[in-house]
């Protein structure tokens, strides 16, 4: 328990699409089997989002002193480095802005003040310690509590209709922020994360899945769009590590939930460990349709250094 009454444990302090907690106990499986003895290992994830593995990874991986982590998007980059160096400061900001949305009498007010807050946050630059308490209360009151952008870079999430939401969870904020004390954060494309990374490292990769379809395609993370390029220029890299002899798994959707003959990431990353899976879906394009749903987890090292898929 900590200062707040509350289980400790570091998790995503922010709601993000493609969260991976669900899908730990598949990954943890799937994990080399030596990574609980390695000492000197450096964690890299380049598509951080909200961090699920990453915090999980550290806390259950205590060996694992050090992590590099990396996203596009600029203002998820921002909350990360507010939550490292500045935890009190916006456990306060959020507490009062929670404070004043709670005394709002009606939904009308809530969806007023909603609305003046994303007009602010899309009115950039901000200071980050501003940008990062918008962000936090706008994704904690807006519809399904997802972050998207329109082509101009404008958070355009409607209001979610909750009339008391918790904006303000100080036990997970400072968790959080005691153990990114041993992360260092970047903010860019996955590609330029190498330059950064020591030659004992292991990556796990979770990039903006491919559209299964195109209306069912949930890819507005950022301005820029994550297509077949990406996917392509995603493979090279993970190409060079293995060159490297640097180890690495990967997530993404599996094209054979609406094409059984369709063999794109079987081609792409032949010669490489692919294993299918079902995974839980929360958040989709539309935020409704939620259920099971192949997924892939592809990784470069031995099959006999892997534990036995639960
Ligand atoms: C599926 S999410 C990651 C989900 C995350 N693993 C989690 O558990 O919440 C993909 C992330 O990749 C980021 N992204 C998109 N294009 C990128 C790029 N070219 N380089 C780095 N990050 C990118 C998005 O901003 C998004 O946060």
């Amino acid at each position: 328990m900590d200062l707040f009454g509350e289980a400790v444990g570091a998790k995503p302090f922010l709601k993000w699409a493609g969260g991976k907690r669900q899908l730990i106990p598949t990954i943890q499986a799937v994990l080399p089997a030596t990574l609980r003895q390695e000492q000197g290992l450096t964690y890299v994830e380049p598509f951080i989002g909200g961090g699920a593995v990453l915090f999980w990874l550290l806390q259950t991986y205590p060996n694992i002193q050090r992590a590099i982590i990396n996203d596009i998007n600029p203002d998820l980059v921002t909350a990360y480095r507010v939550v490292q160096q500045r935890p009190q400061e916006l456990i306060n900001a959020l507490t009062a802005i929670q404070e004043q949305y709670h005394r709002l009498p009606t939904e009308e007010s809530r969806r007023a003040y909603f609305e003046e807050t994303r007009v602010e946050f899309n009115t950039r630059p901000l200071e980050e310690l501003r940008n990062t308490v918008l962000l936090i209360f706008l994704n904690r009151t807006c519809f399904n509590g997802l972050y998207r952008v329109n082509s101009k870079g404008h958070f355009n999430v409607p209001f979610g209709r909750y009339a008391q939401p918790t904006i303000c969870h100080p036990h997970t904020i400072i968790a959080a922020s005691q153990l990114l004390g041993r992360v260092t954060i970047l903010e860019g494309d996955f590609a330029t994360v190498l330059a950064h990374t020591p030659a004992n490292s292991f990556f796990y990769f979770d990039p903006p899945y491919k559209p299964l379809s195109k209306t069912a395609a949930f890819n507005a993370y950022a301005t820029e769009t994550f297509d077949a390029v990406s996917q392509q220029r995603l493979a090279n890299v993970c190409r060079e590590l293995d060159t490297r002899c640097q180890r690495w798994l990967l997530s993404n959707s599996d094209p054979q939930n609406t094409d059984a003959a369709d063999s794109y990431f079987d081609d792409l990353y032949a010669g490489f460990t692919i294993q299918r899976i079902q995974a839980k879906r929360s958040i989709n394009s539309k935020g409704d349709s939620r259920g099971k749903i192949g997924e892939l987890l592809i990784n470069n090292y031995a099959a006999e250094q892997v534990a036995e898929l639960a």
